[in-house]
């Protein structure tokens, strides 16, 4: 079955058709810039027209930067505040005429490491974070998904900073951080977080993940770390697995 899965971010919206028996695209990937100010009207007319694109009917999956509960947007760090509290899941199947899915884009990206990549087959407490604009979190306790963690917003530095404001893939080019300097701050956040939720495995996705050898070996905890395999496609794969219950 082929399914387009669509994952919104803050300066790109990407949608693909994906085959969700293997994780595998089924389509090209088409990226539209998220239009600026990103509100819901303009965002959901970006995701109108990658349906359109694409020719596409059916169970539709949508991931974004935000929590969302029963389809409703609760927060906005990196997105236009009017989102807070707007019905977002049923505006795009209203917009589209998909039945359509709306959840967080980490829950999303997890969903497709654990059905493809990195932890596949994996129990106990597993924790996967996208490095990247924020930090996103996700949490699966025996392959069942623990939606909307927003572990990007901890406090650190005796609660003067947002994780995201220290340890994010942004702040280590804004402040031109060294590997070894930004590999620090990762070892601070995650044995932070070890000592919190004590996960089995942690692990790294977000684009930076790419370039794990630099950084990964700064991280000193005792989960077992790695990085994740589905890379960019993870945000629009997860999607689509999500909205695989509405087919
Ligand atoms: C948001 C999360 C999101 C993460 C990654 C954070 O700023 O609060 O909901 O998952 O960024 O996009």
């Amino acid at each position: 079955m082929h399914i387009l899965g669509i994952d919104v971010g803050g300066s790109g919206i990407k949608g693909a058709l994906v085959d969700i028996e293997t994780g595998q695209f089924a389509s090209d990937r088409l990226r539209i810039d998220t239009p600026q100010p990103a509100t819901p009207t303009a965002v959901i007319q970006t995701i109108q027209q990658i349906a359109t694109h694409f020719a596409y009917q059916g169970p539709l999956g949508v991931g974004f930067p935000a929590v969302v509960l029963d389809g409703v947007l609760m927060s906005a760090a990196n997105v236009d505040e009017s989102w807070i509290g707007y019905p977002g899941q049923t505006a795009v199947a209203e917009a589209t005429g998909c039945p359509t899915v709306l959840l967080n884009d980490a829950d999303a990206a997890g969903l497709a490491e654990m059905r493809f990549g990195a932890g596949k087959n994996r129990g106990g407490v597993v924790m996967i974070f996208t490095l990247g604009t924020g930090i996103g979190s996700a949490m699966f306790v025996d392959g069942r998904l623990v939606p909307n963690l927003e572990l990007g917003h901890l406090y650190l530095q005796n609660m003067r900073l947002d994780a995201e404001d220290f340890a994010t893939d942004r702040v280590r080019k804004a402040e031109d951080l060294s590997w070894k300097q930004w590999g620090r701050r990762l070892n601070s956040y995650f044995q932070h977080i070890e000592g919190l939720f004590s996960p089995n495995t942690i692990i790294i996705g977000g684009g930076v993940s790419k370039k794990h050898e630099k950084f990964l070996k700064y991280i000193d905890v005792r989960a077992q770390v790695m990085p994740a395999q589905m890379l960019n496609r993870a945000g629009i794969v997860g999607a689509a697995l999500a909205a695989e219950v509405k087919g």
